[in-house]
């Protein structure tokens, strides 16, 4: 593996010679920049020696490729390790500025990044800093937290930097991950690669009058990450979804509809195409039997007012009872008896799959987690509370084994 190590200007800094040597040892290939900063504790003929490489330490070094070093070193690594990080950098890092090598090239990649905090323990309790790391960490960084004891500078506390040993273990987790996560990767492509996907998405809204109508809370987000990771995975995807606000990107071909008729109408006119059918859009079940054309005015004689529905088309049914009917994946959104109500919903309706989804005030609608039971005539999996694009991989991982 090839890893970039950032060094900062810290005391710690001579530590990241040994952990230079574990990368070394282990057949990692590494590449040292260094701060400024940090050319103050530590001379960079040292970490030249044990890496092998020259050290990089400026953004303006017209002897690199293209005087681009900074993209050029953010394209080679496979893993970014900053050891020791300075309260500095992290804050840089947060603000996202780019005045030196290391800071630049942080930018522009998008690898995964390690961060190894070494500082005084009243700087790293500092709430500038915590509010530093407790935003890097929100973006993904794998954050080591710093270990307590006694510090260069006299004091007992939290902010010594982690062992050069945790910080080389950490590292070899990331690299297993990214093994694993791209096999999984190469498998689901293989898969859905020039499958056709129809998924439908959002809420319907059926109208009462020209400025009322009768919706619920879907926001379309189960759907639309679906749509996002079967494109990323090179499947065809047409995506036909009520009124959201969401966006797509230009792979997925988007059909936009109001009602569930005119829902209906499109997937009537889509679904033979399809390999697969996902319906994770929450279809109103009645609409109003007759939409007044003039909006209607309040009554002040009569305190109450009464709609008459009639019954919306069961689009998932109808689909599934088609003879040339693609594989057809239902979801169950339910309050309560979810399981239950899910595999009565699976055979009633003649589905091959049906995802089972406790919706309630704090649950499902509306949010960008939640957590899924997949249920088929044979099978059933927990999929526990993640976000719905991590879902939408798993969801579509587990199709691609049915
Ligand atoms: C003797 C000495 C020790 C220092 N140790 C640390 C440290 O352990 N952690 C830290 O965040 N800053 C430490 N600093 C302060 C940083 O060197 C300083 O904030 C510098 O601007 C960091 O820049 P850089 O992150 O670009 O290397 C120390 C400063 C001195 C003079």
């Amino acid at each position: 593996m090839k890893v970039l190590l950032g060094v900062t200007g810290g005391i710690a800094a001579y530590k990241s010679l040994e952990l230079t040597r574990l990368f070394i040892k282990s057949g990692h290939e590494v590449q040292v920049v260094m701060t400024s900063g940090a050319k103050e504790f530590i001379q960079p003929l040292s970490f030249q020696a044990l890496s092998g490489n020259p050290v990089r330490d400026s953004l303006f070094d017209a002897n690199q490729e293209a005087g681009m070093g900074h993209i050029e070193l953010a394209r080679w690594a496979d893993v970014i390790v900053i050891a020791p990080a300075s309260a500095e950098t992290l804050a840089k890092f947060r603000m996202g500025r780019a005045d030196d090598l290391l800071t630049t090239l942080i930018l522009a990649t998008d690898k995964p990044i390690v961060l190894a905090p070494a500082m005084n323990r009243l700087m790293w309790s500092n709430e500038a800093t915590q509010e530093n790391v407790a935003i890097l960490n929100q973006r993904g960084w794998m954050l080591l937290q710093p270990g307590s004891g006694e510090q260069a500078c006299g004091e007992v506390g939290e902010g010594r930097m982690p062992e050069p040993i945790e910080i080389f273990e950490a590292v070899e987790e990331v690299k297993k991950q990214q093994q694993q996560t791209y096999q999984a990767w190469l498998d689901l492509k293989q898969f859905w690669q020039g499958k056709s996907l129809l998924i439908t998405a959002g809420p319907t809204y059926e109208n009462i009058d020209p400025v009322r109508f009768i919706g619920n809370r879907s926001s379309g987000k189960m759907g639309f990450s679906i749509a996002e990771a079967a494109a990323k995975a090179g499947a065809k995807v047409t995506l036909i979804t009520g009124p959201v606000q969401l966006a797509v990107s230009d792979q997925v071909k988007r059909i936009n509809v109001r009602s569930a008729e005119q829902m209906f109408t499109a997937v009537q006119a889509h679904y033979s195409n399809a390999d697969c059918f996902i319906s994770a859009a929450a279809v109103a079940d009645f609409r109003v039997a007759d939409i007044a054309e003039q909006k209607i005015k309040k009554q002040s004689d009569t305190d109450e007012m009464t709609l008459t529905l009639v019954k919306n088309p069961d689009i998932v049914a109808w689909v599934a009872q088609q003879d040339d009917k693609p594989y057809v994946v239902g979801f169950a959104a339910e309050t309560q008896n979810l399981i239950e109500y899910a595999k009565d919903k699976l055979q009633r309706k003649n589905l091959d799959m049906i995802c089972a989804n406790q919706v309630g005030e704090t649950l499902g609608f509306e949010q960008s987690e939640n957590a899924l039971t997949l249920i088929t005539s044979e099978q059933e999996l927990e999929l526990s509370l993640a976000t719905k694009d991590e879902l939408a991989v798993q969801l579509l991982k587990f199709i691609s084994a049915q």
